[in-house]
């Protein structure tokens, strides 16, 4: 079973949605979705546990495998640009099958993501409650049953650990975030471009002023450097080059939202140059940022300190007392940053679930629109409280390596549907096409599946077990009430699936088709 891709080209063609957006302003929705708890958060851990100061390099060989999956998008977006998703590509290529499996690692890439996001926001949260007066009870602040640690060892209280009961700050944001979504807050573009320019900024200022104290006092520094690429321990993934490949795979999540890009197709002005371009520049400048910021943390302070959750005003503290309103300035930053990136992610896996419904592939109750709201509310909901779970219970460490497991494993399968479609449909428009196909994709299949078996063994244990899950719930559920398998429903012009009386309609009254 498979939507065709004349069917998809259709829809698009006949989209009422203005075509807008410049490949500036497409570069700034890829940056406003990327830079995250990546960058802010799981940088200090991949550093301090696994790769040391060659973190930058697992930064770009991240950055590489992105860029071949980036430039598969690009070319599914220009081919078939729909406002959708990896979920509508595989739909339409592949087959319903495909999609149903695309579906359940897209709950990785962005519900779990949102998850680690929030438990990176509550990091800096508490840093930042601590840095006015204001202190959390300890155990209200981290993953269920794990211990209060500094640097590596147990905090000891009376000689006894202190152990997390509960991760209340990022429970309490998500909930909050859900609430909004269902009352229909979402970014608008100016409101993105403000957020962008306050990451940015943050991070460029960090940059800055941690180069200038480096450059002003060489010596004092080079030394957090050397070893360059620390010696491997002897266990997997821990320093020499299978740490930085561990590390590749942690800081791969600070990517995670570039896709965002290829899901505004209909509202790009000219979808084949502006598609690739925001794409691949939104990598890009994403790439050299994290690289700089990874060279001042790692130079500033020694890298085995940085394993804390909020690693970058840990190193703003190393600059020196006088810049402490600047440590304050950082968090303020991150934390309005991230809080944004929650809501993005939210908002993006409510509107798969609800499209996933609309296909008959999830109960109907994910479509339902609230009457006032116009939202699907019960979706967001559920959503809302599944990611303030996952944020609560989960240590980021487990959570973030899921997500990347998830999002690798989602774009080989995008690379695939690039050769699939290519192999199916060899005729049709492409405003894009990648260049050097077949090697391309073909790497981007196998890097991404290679970087998917450096991640430890509990989170590949979880991950298979997660995907047979989902296949055999589509042998229970999906493939049974799937609308497409049942023949129906079509409307007038026989080919795009009827949209139920309360689906969410643009200002024209055209249902959103892939919102
Ligand atoms: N790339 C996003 C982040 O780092 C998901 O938070």
């Amino acid at each position: 079973m498979r939507k065709s891709v004349a069917q998809i080209q259709e829809e698009t063609r006949t989209s009422e949605l203005k075509r807008s957006l410049g490949p500036w302003n497409l570069v700034f929705l890829g940056i406003g979705c990327i830079i995250g708890a990546g960058i802010f958060v799981r940088t200090g851990n991949a550093a301090a546990l696994h790769a040391g100061p060659a973190v930058l390099i697992s930064y770009a060989i991240a950055g590489v495998i992105c860029a071949f999956a980036g430039l598969c998008y690009a070319e599914l977006a220009s081919t078939l640009p729909v406002s959708g998703s990896a979920y509508t590509y595989s739909y339409a290529t592949i087959g319903e099958f495909a999609a149903w499996v695309m579906g359940a690692l897209l709950l990785l890439e962005y519900g779990l993501a949102a998850s680690v996001v929030a438990v990176g926001w509550s990091g800096y949260v508490v840093s930042l409650l601590a840095d006015f007066g204001l202190h959390i009870p300890a155990a209200l602040t981290g993953p269920t049953g794990h211990h209060l640690q500094m640097d590596g060892v147990d905090v000891l209280v009376n000689g006894a650990p202190i152990v997390y009961l509960f991760n209340l700050p990022a429970f309490l944001v998500c909930s909050a975030l859900a609430i909004l979504l269902v009352v229909g807050v979402s970014e608008s573009a100016k409101f993105n471009n403000a957020i962008v320019a306050i990451k940015v900024t943050v991070l460029v200022a960090f940059i800055l002023v941690g180069g200038f104290i480096i450059l002003s006092n060489l010596p004092a520094y080079t030394p957090n450097w050397d070893p360059f690429i620390p010696p491997p321990t002897g266990e997997k993934g821990e320093f020499g080059w299978s740490g930085i490949l561990r590390a590749a795979s942690i800081v791969f999540f600070a990517y995670i939202g570039f896709e965002a890009v290829s899901t505004a197709g209909q509202e790009a002005k000219d979808p084949g140059k502006d598609m690739p371009f925001g794409i691949i520049g939104s990598l890009v400048a994403c790439t050299i940022i994290y690289i700089l910021v990874s060279i001042v943390l790692t130079l500033i302070v020694p890298y085995k300190s940085l394993n804390v959750p909020d690693p970058v005003a840990v190193a703003v503290d190393a600059f020196g007392p006088q810049w402490a309103w600047f440590a304050k300035t950082i968090k303020v930053g991150a934390i309005i940053g991230l809080t944004s990136v929650i809501l993005v992610l939210m908002y993006g896996q409510t509107r798969i679930f609800y499209t996933m419904a609309r296909d008959g592939l999830l109960p109907k109750v994910f479509s339902s629109v609230h009457p006032k709201f116009r939202t699907p509310w019960i979706n967001t909901m559920v959503v809302g409280l599944a990611v303030a779970c996952a944020a609560g219970f989960f240590d980021i460490n487990f959570l973030g390596d899921a997500t990347s497991v998830g999002t690798l494993a989602a774009f080989g399968i995008v690379c695939l549907t690039v050769i699939w479609l290519r192999r199916t449909h060899p005729d049709i428009k492409r405003g894009y096409r990648v260049p050097l196909y077949p090697v391309l994709p073909a790497l981007g299949i196998l890097s991404c599946f290679a970087l998917i078996f450096t991640v430890e063994n509990r989170v590949l244990i979880f991950f298979g077990w997660y995907v047979v899950a989902a296949i055999a719930l589509y042998f229970i559920y999906g493939m049974h009430n799937s609308e497409l398998a049942k023949g129906h429903p079509v409307d007038s012009d026989g080919q795009l699936p009827v949209y139920p009386e309360d689906a969410p309609r643009d200002e024209s009254g055209k249902p959103i088709i892939r919102p």
